[in-house]
């Protein structure tokens, strides 16, 4: 196979706005067929992104020989019942995060992967940052030395009233910031403290039916890691001004490393000693969304495992679940 052929199921803002074009531009994957639930998504996917074929049914997209791979772009609530009959289907699969919402979801679904030994990779974007990929390799060249501990902030414009939309600031945001921690120290969650909004003294927050919780807009927790990394990570649902969206700092036992977001001047920075003489690395820079999916791809077809693993997905889910019940309970939580 020198191509892989691509069923989208769900065509909906991510899917047009991140996905669609990069995956659209590569030479090795060719956009096949769509299934959207609105007839107007399915035709104006067809019209910019060239699909041949359009369905309302996800189904048909899975009866199909010619297609290798599916991209599921809906929201949570459809993982259960898509992925699996995806995989068993012999389709490789690429979804939207939050991978689900449950710990046993999570794992019925890599259980899933690992039965078929199709490929399940959720989309984790901020690890293709180019200041992610910058300092993954500071960090894996031992520039800073041991870390020793890592502060991280993820922040989103989004409001209140989207809560319910998405399901709380750490799912929907949080996901992002806790996969990049892990990706990027190499090292597990293995105890969560939280507090969070809902959860103050005298907040009265409605419970959300679909999650039996109310949502949260901030959340603030500490990690310890599996090698004995402290981290505190804070995340902000009301961002204002585009201030902070992706902020990091890692401090080892012999440098230092901030990372900031894209709006920021510097992107990543780091210091060797005590002296302070900061390096800016050059980073590699690529269009929007392309190393994310190049590197799904070429997973597919050189049978290589660059990209997130199911178990980097359930990792996610349990760590968020771990953080909810610290903040409801106030106790130091062992993650699952
Ligand atoms: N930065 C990020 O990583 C990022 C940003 C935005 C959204 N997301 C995530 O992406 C997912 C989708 O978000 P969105 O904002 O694009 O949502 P959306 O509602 O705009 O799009 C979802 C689409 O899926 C379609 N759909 C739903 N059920 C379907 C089914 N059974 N079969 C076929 N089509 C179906 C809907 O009709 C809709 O067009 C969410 O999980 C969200 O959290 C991630």
């Amino acid at each position: 196979m020198d191509r892989v052929r691509i069923g989208v199921i769900g065509v909906g803002n991510i899917a047009r706005n991140y996905h669609l074009p990069p995956v659209h531009a590569l030479p090795n994957a060719e956009l096949v067929a769509v299934a959207d639930l609105d007839e107007s998504f399915r035709s104006r996917a067809q019209k910019q992104f060239g699909f041949r074929d359009a369905y309302t049914d996800y189904r048909r997209i899975l009866d199909r020989d010619d297609i290798h791979a599916i991209m599921l772009l809906t929201r949570v609530n459809t993982r259960t019942e898509i992925i699996p009959a995806a995989l068993e289907a012999g389709k490789h699969v690429f979804t939207q995060k939050p991978f689900a919402l449950t710990n046993e979801d999570a794992e019925f679904l890599a259980q899933a992967a690992n039965r078929t030994g199709n490929r399940l990779v959720c989309s984790f974007m901020h690890r293709y940052f180019p200041h992610t990929q910058g300092a993954r390799q500071i960090l894996k060249e031992g520039k800073i030395g041991r870390l020793e501990m890592v502060r991280h902030r993820n922040c989103i414009g989004s409001h209140y009233d989207n809560a319910v939309r998405l399901w709380g600031g750490v799912l929907d945001i949080g996901t992002h910031g806790i996969d990049v921690i892990r990706y990027l120290t190499e090292q597990d969650v293995v105890k969560v403290q939280a507090m969070m909004d809902p959860y103050l003294t005298n907040a009265n927050l409605p419970i959300d039916p679909a999650i039996n919780r109310p949502n949260e807009t901030v959340a603030i927790m500490n990690f310890e890691m599996s090698g004995g990394t402290l981290v505190t990570f804070e995340m902000h649902w009301t961002q204002r001004g585009g201030a902070g969206g992706y902020y990091a700092e890692h401090y080892g036992d012999e440098g230092s490393m901030f990372i900031k977001h894209p709006i920021a001047p510097a992107t990543l920075i780091y210091t060797q000693g005590r002296k302070g003489d900061w390096i800016q690395p050059d980073l590699e820079q690529h269009p929007k969304g392309h190393l994310h999916h190049k590197t799904f791809i070429d997973d597919i077809l050189n049978n290589t495992c660059e990209s997130a693993t199911p178990e980097d997905a359930v990792a996610t889910v349990k760590i968020i679940n771990a953080a909810y019940e610290a903040a409801q309970t106030g106790k130091t939580i062992t993650v699952g």
